[in-house]
């Protein structure tokens, strides 16, 4: 009975089990066989076999997928953290640039010789100084004269914000008989370019205020400098900043407006900035005398501009110097040194940008009524006039009928701006401009 029973539970098991199979069998085909389709047992099984491998196959390629796509993410994941990686090493460099230009480090360069007046300068530079920090003073000392070092160290011993380097190489520059008598020439331009290399190299500052040994400055001297220093880095068409008009005598130039300032394509130089960035660019280049000439070659400064006072923020005292006394005796001695403190780093210098100031500048300047010389300063009244030029010869006599320098470098007058100089005579603003369609300096000019 026991085992009938045990036969018997056997047997229903089996049974059920095998229709159990079997509904599984036929179910699980009849789920994505399409119903028309109907197929004999053994179809079904290879059937059911194709459709595991399919299945597979599947499985297979959606894992190969989401490989691929966790790979896809993760890559794009890693290149992001790279993006804002980048992005932040950007925004940091970005907030130092704008730090260095509106809190920057602004050296003074001192280039003297064997001058003991000096002290003059460095006694101006020091009395008007607003911050040590803002403003460390580099004094470097070519010629190697005794009682000169002995007067910088006057200035270094109680200072750390002053401090004096030696030009190294004192060596006797050979040069043929022509050129001998220009030797001072050649000596001051190796001095630059060693000391240029020592602060701008060496001690890596971002930009230099280049101030030579017989300079007077204004009270407001490093203001203007704070103030028009972050034009160097706005507009990519100025190389550099001047202190100096090179028109700057009292007669030819507008007394009530010291804040007033301009862009010029002659380098003025006499108190001036430059940026390390310009020169890596000049110095492979640098010539071996007259440099400030070779400043005023578009050539060398890519046709860049200047910008510089309409009142002068230095005054040269030096009347014997490596260019004799007469250029001292005729104009020097007669430039007028700003004595107002204009607060420059308050003021608005937008109209200084190129993209702003040469379409006013020559707008301005050829829609107003024209003059000659000789009316201008035969005549009085306060409106501004344009006395017209067609040549060196007929701007050569206008200049000197108004009283400005009347000489040429590489064609260009003196404070030109796009071939047109302006002055202020007798209570009036005066454009000396070219009648003719203006498109570069002639270099045979002068
Ligand atoms: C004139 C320019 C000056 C320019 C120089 C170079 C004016 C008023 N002056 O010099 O700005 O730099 O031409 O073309 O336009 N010095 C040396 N080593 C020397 C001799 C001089 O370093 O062997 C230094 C002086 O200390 C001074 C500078 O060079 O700082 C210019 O010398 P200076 O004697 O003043 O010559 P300038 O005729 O004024
Ligand atoms: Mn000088």
């Amino acid at each position: 009975m026991f085992k009938m029973r045990f036969n018997l539970r056997r047997l229903i098991i089996i049974t059920i089990a095998l229709v159990a199979i079997l509904y599984l069998v036929l179910h699980s085909s009849l789920l994505d066989t399409p119903s028309s389709v109907s197929l004999s047992p053994r179809h079904s099984v290879v059937d059911i076999e194709n459709r595991i491998n399919k299945l597979q196959l599947q499985m297979k390629q959606q894992l190969t997928d989401s490989n691929n796509l966790l790979d896809k993410v993760k890559l794009h994941l890693k290149k992001s953290n790279h993006i804002s990686k980048e992005a932040a090493k950007d925004t940091i460099q970005n907030e130092l640039d704008i730090e260095s230009v509106s809190n920057p480090i602004l050296p003074v360069l001192v280039i003297a010789c064997d001058r003991i007046t000096v002290k003059r300068c460095l006694d101006n530079l020091v009395k008007f100084r607003p911050s040590k920090e803002i403003f460390p003073i580099i004094i470097s000392q070519d010629c190697g004269h005794n009682a000169t070092l002995q007067v910088l160290k006057s200035f270094t011993e109680n200072d750390p914000t002053i401090n004096v380097v030696l030009q190294p190489d004192l060596s006797e520059i050979r040069l043929p008989r022509a050129k001998v008598k220009f030797r001072g020439y050649y000596k001051i331009a190796r001095h630059y370019r060693f000391a240029l290399n020592h602060v701008l190299n060496t001690l890596g500052h971002e930009a230099v205020i280049i101030v030579e040994d017989d300079l007077d400055i204004s009270p407001d001297f490093f203001e203007y400098f704070l103030g028009t220093y972050p034009l160097l880095h706005k507009d990519p068409s100025i190389w550099c900043i001047s202190a100096w008009n090179d028109n700057g005598k009292k007669e030819v130039i507008d007394l009530s407006r010291p804040e007033l300032l301009h862009r010029t394509d002659f380098f003025p130089g006499l108190g001036w900035v430059l940026r390390r960035e310009t020169w890596l660019e000049l110095e492979p280049n640098w010539p071996e005398a007259f440099f400030d000439d070779w400043l005023r070659d578009p050539e060398n400064t890519q046709g860049r501009a200047c910008i510089r006072p309409e009142i002068s923020r230095t005054y040269s005292f030096g009347k014997i110097g490596v260019s004799k006394g007469l250029f001292f005796d005729m104009h020097l001695r007669y430039m007028h040194l700003n004595a107002d403190f204009v607060e420059f780093t308050k003021l608005n210098l937008t109209y200084l940008v190129k993209d702003v100031y040469d379409e006013a500048f020559t707008s301005t300047v050829y829609s107003l009524p024209e003059m000659s010389a000789d009316e201008v300063i035969s005549s009085a009244g306060d409106t501004a006039v344009r006395v017209p030029y067609s040549n060196a010869k007929t701007y050569q006599k206008a200049a000197k009928k108004l009283g400005l320098m009347d000489d040429f470098r590489s064609g260009i007058p003196r404070t030109a701006y796009r071939g047109i100089v302006t002055c202020y005579v007798r209570g009036r603003r005066v454009y000396l401009a070219p009648d003719f369609p203006w498109t570069k300096y002639d270099p045979t000019w002068g």
